[in-house]
């Protein structure tokens, strides 16, 4: 996720920099020389620092301790884009959600980071849709606390070739963005295909 999304904001002229506990793995080298002359790697204390608009994109049991090891005080009084889904796949595959349905870690994000403004957005879609998606009449869902931040992230959302967004509330309702991806497995597995998008059909 992290990869697509860097190439995505390069793609757009923006400077990126991957935050890694390898920053000079042969995998983000690879991903430099694709992303081009606008894109680094660090680690996640100085991509944290270096970046204006923040995307956490670990694995979901260990994003709170990424945050740790970046530096909460980092992230302060930016957005942060949070793509996490708390995957549980303690008993197989297709998985269920280690947070239940009573919190999620978009939440439990925020409250470790009450100055960032954390929205949740492209964790409903695989990382081959974030950007330039297959399907341009879809919109994304997202929701955070800050409509401004939310704003931001529409316009990232449209110079990624979404048609837009559909901001369904605060960041509680990152508890239902969450579950959408154990249903998004189990529909990708029905359709042998993992390029499927949720569409909301509406006037
Ligand atoms: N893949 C998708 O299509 C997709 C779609 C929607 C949402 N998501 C969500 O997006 C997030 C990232 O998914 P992904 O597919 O990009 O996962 P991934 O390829 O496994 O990457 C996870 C990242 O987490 C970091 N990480 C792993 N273990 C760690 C640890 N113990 N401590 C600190 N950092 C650690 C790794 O950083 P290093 O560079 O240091 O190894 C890696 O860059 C997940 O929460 C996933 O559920 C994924």
């Amino acid at each position: 996720m992290g990869q697509a999304l860097g190439r995505g904001f390069a793609s757009r002229g923006h400077e990126v920099m991957i935050g890694s506990r390898t920053p000079s793995s042969d995998k983000l080298k690879a991903w430099m020389e694709k992303a081009g002359k606008k894109s680094s790697t660090g680690t996640f204390a100085q991509a944290a620092a270096y970046g204006t608009t923040l995307v956490l994109a670990t694995l979901g049991t260990v994003a709170e301790k990424a945050i740790d090891a970046a530096g909460p005080s980092n992230f302060q009084g930016k957005l942060l884009i949070d793509v996490t889904v708390p995957l549980d796949f303690s008993r197989g595959m297709p998985p269920g959600l280690f947070v239940g349905t009573t919190d999620s870690l978009g939440e439990r994000i925020q409250r470790k980071l009450p100055y960032t403004k954390v929205v949740k957005c492209f964790n409903t879609v695989g990382n081959g849709q974030m950007v330039d998606p297959t399907y341009t009449d879809a919109e994304m869902m997202i929701c955070g606390n800050d409509k401004d931040a939310k704003d931001h992230v529409r316009q990232i959302l449209k110079e990624f070739g979404w048609k837009g967004a559909i901001d369904i509330g605060g960041i509680e309702g990152a508890r239902w963005l969450e579950a959408l991806v154990p249903l998004w497995v189990r529909v990708g597995i029905a359709l042998n295909n993992w390029n499927n998008v949720f569409k909301v059909l509406h006037e």
